[in-house]
């Protein structure tokens, strides 16, 4: 579904990904981790064309996702959620919801209160004053109303508390096991997230050194030296 093919990345003269090859099935939830700088952000934006030097190529449903046409790839059905709450602060998490979900029906919202119940009742909360993991739920709730078919998440999870992380990952699984949406993650939260997704990849100093069953990075013994 999300295919890159011998994909590098710069800024500037700096190399920031390197030769970097798999494909994403449809379905699939997929961890993505490494060291801060490994490259992961990187990775992620390559996949919505938002890196402007990018060698080898993307493919997305076997057409290439353009490098600058991160609206036009949106639209093709690619979610991004960024690193960081992206919320706007002054309005309400009804007016949030309305907003990202404006190009498609609005039915969607009901399902997002289904989803996440915390925000129908703080509907008319302002979302700046929403808690962490509420204001990265009503993100998560956002990047949603857009209807993705591929969801890329650059740690939806930090700074959230281990058991509110649960619920962040937990939420994840269903939305990929109720609609099919795939799911790339980056995570900090290496075992906690590997719990949740079916495969992980891991990046180092710009290239992909592991590329297996989650299962199987997290019987690594030497999962740490790893990264
Ligand atoms: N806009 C930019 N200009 C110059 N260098 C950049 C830029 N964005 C990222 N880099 C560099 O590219 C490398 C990879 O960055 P990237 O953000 O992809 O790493 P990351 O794995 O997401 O790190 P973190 O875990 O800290 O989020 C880093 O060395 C970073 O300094
Ligand atoms: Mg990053």
């Amino acid at each position: 579904m999300l295919r890159y093919e011998n994909v590098s990345a710069s800024y500037g003269g700096f190399q920031a990904l390197k030769d970097v090859s798999f494909e994403v099935r449809e379905g699939e939830r997929v961890g993505v981790f490494g060291h801060n700088g490994a490259g992961k952000t990187t990775l992620l934006r390559c996949g919505i064309g938002d890196v402007g030097e990018v060698g080898g190529r993307v493919l997305y449903r076997g057409e290439p996702v353009e490098s600058g046409e991160v609206y036009r790839n949106a639209r093709r059905g690619i979610g991004f959620v960024p690193q960081g709450h992206n919320v706007f602060r002054e309005l309400s998490v009804a007016q949030n919801l309305t907003i990202a979900g404006l190009m498609h029906d609005r039915g969607g919202i009901e399902e997002m209160y289904g989803l996440f119940p915390i925000l129908r009742e703080r509907r008319d909360q302002l979302a700046g004053s929403l808690s962490g993991g509420q204001q990265q739920m009503l993100a998560l709730g956002m990047a949603l109303m857009t209807r993705p078919s591929i969801l890329l998440l650059d740690e939806p999870c930090t700074g959230l508390a281990p058991i509110v992380v649960r619920d962040v990952l937990h939420s994840l699984r269903s939305i990929n096991e109720r609609s099919r949406t795939t799911i790339v993650i980056v995570e900090q939260n290496v075992q906690a997230t590997l719990r949740e997704v079916e495969r992980a990849l891991v990046v180092k100093t710009g290239r992909l050194i592991f590329d297996g069953p989650s299962a199987e990075l997290a019987g690594k013994e030497n999962l740490w030296e790893l990264f």
